[in-house]
């Protein structure tokens, strides 16, 4: 009897092992025709290479040595799945402008739900199916428009005005402060008051600020799951999985408070508000079928994009100015000229602030803080001497198109210059907001905030970098500096 079930056991498993073999060589042939680096291994292709490079913290890295090395276009195995790395210009052009090309769902499930817990579930950023997010988008991103954008203004003044304040009280000259720590929470304070009408005062260390860690560990959830589909099961990983699931919980559990809250104010005709918030309810209203649950999924995910994303943008400004007194120089010479001694900045200046925005274009080439994109390839397409074939996911590595020799002349140096108006256009090989139809609907958000915050702190403060400043990154869906943005600051005399 024993020895029947064993041979059974035995049967079965060789069953399964014949089909993964087949399985896998189907998928080699579908995809071996493309330049690409060789598998290390028949069953588990490159993830051991990729891996190791996810661990070190800059899997980018990688990739854009692989780019270096096989092309514009190149395929990757991880495990049984075969991705397409595309950072060829014409490839970027046809498939990220088109909305033919959608968002493939093998990427961005894992931002649908973490570890069983859903998180943006459907929302704006991680929808794949066209015409939903299509509706979503035009009510929700309405939001965004500029008219809406100008009447933020005072709330963004008010903002960088309680940042400046606090950081006064640090400025000896002599004392390290985290950059990062502080920027991260001004950008949280940002988006809940601005966006959500929810005054959090994380920049003083009020009770919200837990959000900063909260955000901090959902996204190192996504990444985690990402990373390695074994994560969502090894028993080792049980605790941690619970800790990503209860900080979902906290953020999923805010976004349904405050949108009851702001739905009763509706209800009772005591709010005229039109911020993001207000649009999010919007969309229930004009789309049948809408639930708390969807709404929440917006909520969240406005709350989580727009913050991370801003906050790790500055702090690489804050480097590499920092090594750069050439250009911080520039800079504070502009925003003098500019506000001539106001402290209010107001909508028109941002436009005339050339160099400054030169500087954060420069910051955004060289440490885009969303890291990917991608778009499934229904049909097959030939492009550019390359055959993707149908049903294929495609991934557009922001620091690798940025990064790429051929893109760009001494990729790697910070040369803010190279984005002055006399200079040739960087078309389809520059996207750190992504391209097309879903680019980032926060963009302008995002670079309000950096330049407001940007023109007060040049107005009050120098600063130096703690010489051993390290300029490592870290990788985990974003890109992020590896240490704090360390520097001391003194007041401008
Ligand atoms: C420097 C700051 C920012 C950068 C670099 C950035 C970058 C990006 C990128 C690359 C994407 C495309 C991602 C993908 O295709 O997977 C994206 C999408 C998005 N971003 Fe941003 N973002 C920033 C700020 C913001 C802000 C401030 C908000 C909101 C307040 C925001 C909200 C969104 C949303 C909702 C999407 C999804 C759009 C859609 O698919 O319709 N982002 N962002």
């Amino acid at each position: 009897m024993l020895t029947e079930f064993v041979c059974v056991i035995a049967v079965f498993i060789l069953i399964c092992f014949t089909g993964l073999t087949l399985y896998l060589a189907a998928i080699h042939r579908k995809f071996d025709h493309l330049p690409g680096p060789p598998r290390q291994s028949f069953y588990f292709g490159n993830f051991t290479a990729y891996q190791a490079a996810v661990k070190k913290g800059n899997p980018s890295k990688l990739l854009l040595q692989w780019a270096e090395e096989y092309g514009p276009c190149y395929r990757l195995y991880i495990i049984h799945i075969g991705f397409v790395i595309a950072i060829s210009p014409t490839i970027i052009k046809e498939v990220l402008t088109k909305s033919i090309y959608t968002k493939p769902i093998l990427m961005y499930k894992n931002f649908q739900s973490v570890f069983g817990a859903r998180c943006f579930g459907t929302g704006l950023f991680s929808e794949t199916n066209y015409e939903k997010w299509h509706k979503r988008r035009s009510i929700v991103g309405a939001a965004f428009n500029k008219k809406y954008l100008k009447g933020y203004m005072d709330q963004f003044n008010d903002l960088a005005d309680i940042l400046l304040n606090t950081l006064t009280s640090v400025a000896d000259g002599q004392s390290l402060v985290s950059m990062r720590e502080y920027l991260t929470r001004i950008a949280l304070d940002a988006i809940a008051d601005i966006g959500f009408d929810n005054r959090l005062d994380a920049i003083s260390g009020g009770s919200d600020s837990v959000y900063a860690a909260v955000m901090r560990c959902i996204f190192d959830g996504i990444a985690c799951q990402a990373e390695n589909m074994f994560n969502t099961v090894r028993p080792s990983k049980a605790a941690y999985r619970q800790e990503v699931r209860d900080a979902v919980k906290v953020m999923r559990d805010k976004g349904h408070h405050l949108i009851s809250e702001r739905k009763e104010l509706m209800r009772t005709g005591s709010c005229e508000l039109n911020d993001l918030l207000s649009h999010i309810i919007k969309y229930q209203e004009m789309t049948p079928g809408v639930t708390d649950e969807d709404l929440v999924d917006d909520y969240l995910t406005l709350f989580i994009a727009g913050q991370d994303t801003t906050a790790n943008a500055l702090s690489f400004l804050f480097l590499e100015v920092g090594r750069h007194p050439e250009v911080l120089a520039r800079m504070v010479k502009e925003v003098d000229e500019i506000l001539q001694g106001r402290s209010y900045v107001t909508f028109d200046d941002l436009g005339r602030l050339e160099y400054m925005s030169q500087v954060i274009k420069e910051t955004l080439r060289l440490y885009a803080p969303g890291t990917m994109t991608g778009r499934e390839i229904k049909a097959d397409l030939n492009i550019d001497g390359f055959d993707i074939p149908a049903n294929t996911c495609m991934l557009f590595p922001t620091y690798v198109i940025h990064h790429y020799k051929e893109h760009y002349e001494n990729a790697d140096d910070f040369q803010p210059d190279r984005f002055e108006s006399t200079q040739p256009k960087h078309l389809f090989t520059y996207l750190p907001f992504a391209m097309g139809p879903r680019s980032c609907v926060g963009k302008q958000f995002a670079l309000i905030e950096s330049k407001v915050l940007l023109c007060k702190f040049l107005q009050r403060f120098t600063f130096d970098l703690d010489p051993n400043q390290s300029f490592d990154l870290d990788e985990k869906i974003i890109l992020r500096p590896a240490s704090g943005v360390m520097m001391s600051l003194s007041l401008r005399t």
